[in-house]
């Protein structure tokens, strides 16, 4: 079977444009120029993000039995960070130019930055003006800041750079509260900061972000099995339930030399992005370590008492570790697609309906008070059970291109036959049919045609 290109590498530079004009995601406090690599998230980026965060959390957390979710505090503790290893290990290799352009560079990432510049991988020095780089050094990630009215050494805090070490912290308490027996897991979404050296193509990495995360505790001796479950599972949720197309993902396990300092097994879910592949989750088998190193450094016994065996032991933990904005960034890319119809160019984003920040929009033909006055309370019906959007501006060929770029998979017109007929119809975005249908049934009419476009996204993640 031949391998998946790469898409056309205008495509991110077309959806950044595309992302800010239609307000799905934009630089943060641009009106001041802007501030490197953090990012807002506009009107529709806002309701797209927490479409996807509910599909996480009802596949990690709602739909099971064996989950608790959580939500820790961002600045913890230090010696959280000391015992986790975050303080002493936390790093990432940094090499300074000396030329003319001053930049600094993740050493391991000199070659990409070159050949994105369109330079041998090997040319010497700094890939911006080529002039000389000093020799590596480490450079910790994460943000460092004060707590409290005194800024000395002994205040010192970090903003969490994983939200993964409020479930360790917190483990022994939702085994006593939630009366938990292994295997289970504990979720939590939440934003995590990390001072990355090179941030780069928008926001897939960037120095403020949102991970969705779940530690699974197990019995030592079963985490291998739990590996291959949640690399199955989480490959299902990233297909079936978000509609990425599965020829553009892939799981890759780590090479031995890859590994993190915690892991015996990683297994990463990439998608073939414009610039290559990519990580967009993590699932690692994490052994003992967190757990053993939080029970040495608070003095606190974290370990299980297991009932069946009469044995304590400390758990094993399986981690999905997924990134919210590289999710949404990817289902964006996934979903662009350009044709020509009818002589001009349509944009159309194919996303899946349950991640597309509208469901359904009410376009009356015009402005006038008659189909208004019926639009109107239209869209409040349906809204009652999907996300509706009502637009009476501009000409309805303009609104059905709108629509189309910002992945709108129903749009339903009421027309001046609508007042004659009570029937309105229903455009579906990917084939552009449409159908009639009476004003009565239209949300069932409506909720039939989403779970045709459901049908048909599940179809093209199978692609
Ligand atoms: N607790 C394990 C952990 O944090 P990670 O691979 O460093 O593992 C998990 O991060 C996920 O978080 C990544 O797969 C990615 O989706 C997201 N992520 C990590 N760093 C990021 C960054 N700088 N910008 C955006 N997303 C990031």
């Amino acid at each position: 079977m031949s391998q998946p290109q790469p898409g056309a590498p205008d495509v991110l530079e077309k959806l950044v444009s595309l992302a800010k004009q239609r307000g799905f995601f934009f630089g943060s406090s641009e009106i001041y120029g802007g501030i490197n690599a953090l990012y807002d998230y506009g009107p529709l980026g806002a309701r797209m993000r927490r479409n996807v965060r509910n599909l996480w959390w009802r596949a990690m957390v709602e739909r099971r039995d064996d989950v608790e979710p959580i939500e820790t505090s961002i600045i913890m503790n230090p010696q959280v960070w000391v015992a986790s290893g975050h303080v002493d290990t936390f790093t990432d290799p940094l090499v300074d130019c000396q030329g003319t352009c001053r930049k600094r560079w993740r050493a391991d990432h000199v070659a990409d930055e070159r050949r994105a510049r369109g330079k041998p991988e090997d040319a010497p020095g700094c890939p911006e003006c080529g002039g000389p780089l000093t020799d590596a050094r480490q450079f910790n990630l994460m943000f460092r800041t004060h707590l409290g009215p005194v800024a000395d050494d002994a205040a010192q805090v970090y903003l969490r750079p994983e939200t993964a070490q409020g479930m360790f912290v917190d483990f022994a308490v939702v085994v006593q509260a939630m009366r938990r027996r292994l295997p289970f897991g504990i979720a939590q979404q939440g934003k995590a900061f990390r001072n990355e050296i090179s941030p780069s193509n928008s926001i897939f990495r960037t120095r403020e972000f949102e991970q969705m995360e779940m530690e699974f505790f197990c019995k030592p001796g079963t985490d291998m099995e739990w590996h291959r479950y949640w690399c199955d599972e989480r490959m299902r949720w990233w297909t079936e339930d978000c509609g990425v197309r599965g020829s553009r993902l892939r799981l890759r396990a780590h090479e031995a030399d890859e590994l993190s300092h915690y892991s015996t097994a990683t297994s990463d879910v990439e998608y073939l992005f414009p610039w290559g592949w990519g990580e967009l989750e993590g699932v690692a088998d994490r052994t003992d370590f967190d757990l053993r190193a939080h029970s040495k450094h608070s003095g606190r016994d974290l370990s299980y008492f297991d009932t069946e065996t009469n044995e304590r032991y400390l758990p094993y933990v399986i981690e999905p570790a997924a990134g919210l904005d590289r999710a949404f960034l990817t289902m964006l890319l996934d979903a662009w697609d350009e044709e020509e119809v009818r002589g001009e160019k349509r944009t159309v984003l194919r996303l899946h309906p349950d991640v597309a920040p509208w469901e359904v929009a009410v376009l009356p033909l015009s402005k006038k008070a008659q189909l208004t006055d019926v639009a109107h309370p239209l869209a409040a019906r349906l809204r009652a059970r999907f996300r509706t959007e009502y637009d009476e501006t501009q000409s309805i060929g303009r609104r059905y291109r709108r629509q189309d770029e910002i992945g709108t998979p129903l749009a339903v017109t009421v027309d001046f036959d609508s007042l004659e007929d009570n029937a309105v119809t229903i455009r579906e975005r990917d084939g552009m049919t449409q159908v009639r249908v009476p004003i009565e049934g239209l949300e069932d009419a409506c909720a039939e045609q989403l779970a045709a476009c459901r049908a048909a996204s599940l179809e093209r993640s199978r692609r």
